[in-house]
């Protein structure tokens, strides 16, 4: 039988039984995680927002939340967010990308040790969890985040991302999702094209509340590709 490759990242797998679709599954799902832990190794980080994302500040609205933030790399919407009178908890494959978001923004920090490890703010309500999204088992969340979350997913891995997250939150959960899209036909992804069909199948409560062209700050590739446009969306629950 074909072994899968080595793995430097340890995903949450415990079926001893496994069919030999699932290690395909695994196999990819290792390989995927392995291509972020490397972005990150090598400074590849070009979606990095310095001054953290514009729409999220023009259509956040809440306070006094738990707020999910999946993907969440070393993004300062968590400190917005948390500056907003929320409490944060971010989820990262990739240890060095939780030390920067500490060290860039001289935030103290604990570590607790857990199924996925804990990196506690001293002074600030926020906490990101290292691993694998898919292991993060907590309380429930009365509102997400997802900025390149679901479109760093490619087609087959986002009804998972999404069922997951779903399970995440409380019925009542307000949700902020940020979409682009483009015509994958000139360029693939990440981050991946993902329409409104696709959205509602997975949450029919959110609605699109702002679309504009962010071909500016897509990936240097798309450019070169020669895609002219790509578009931000953004989604909210109401
Ligand atoms: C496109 S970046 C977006 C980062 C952040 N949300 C932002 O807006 O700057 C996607 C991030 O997801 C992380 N990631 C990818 N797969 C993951 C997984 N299965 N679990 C946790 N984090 C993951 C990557 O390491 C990367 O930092």
């Amino acid at each position: 039988m074909v072994q899968p490759p080595s793995s430097r990242v340890n995903l949450a797998y415990t079926d001893e039984n496994r069919s030999p679709l699932r290690i395909d599954t695994e196999w990819r799902t290792t390989a995927l995680a392995n291509q972020w832990i490397e972005r990150w190794e090598q400074g590849h980080t070009g979606w990095h927002e310095l001054a953290g994302n514009a729409r999220l500040k023009q259509h956040w609205r809440g306070t006094g939340k738990h707020v999910l933030v999946p993907f969440c790399g070393k993004s300062r919407d968590m400190l917005w967010l948390e500056e907003q009178g929320n409490k944060v908890a971010g989820v990262e494959l990739s240890e060095l990308a939780i030390e920067a978001f500490f060290n860039e923004n001289e935030l103290e920090f604990t570590v607790r040790d857990g199924a996925l490890k804990a990196f506690q703010a001293k002074t600030r309500q926020i906490t990101i969890y290292c691993g694998d999204y898919f292991a993060l088992q907590t309380e429930p969340f009365d509102a997400h985040f997802d900025r390149g979350a679901l479109i760093a997913l490619p087609r087959d891995r986002r009804p998972a991302y999404a069922a997951h997250t779903s399970s995440l939150l409380t019925d009542s959960a307000q949700q902020f999702v940020i979409t682009v899209e483009y015509d994958q036909n000139v360029v693939a992804g990440p981050p991946f094209s993902v329409l409104p069909t696709e959205v509602g199948s997975y949450w029919p409560d959110l609605r699109q509340i702002a679309a504009q062209d962010d071909i500016e700050n897509g990936p240097p590739k798309f450019r070169a590709a020669g895609l002219k446009r790509m578009t931000e969306v953004i989604w909210r629950s109401s």
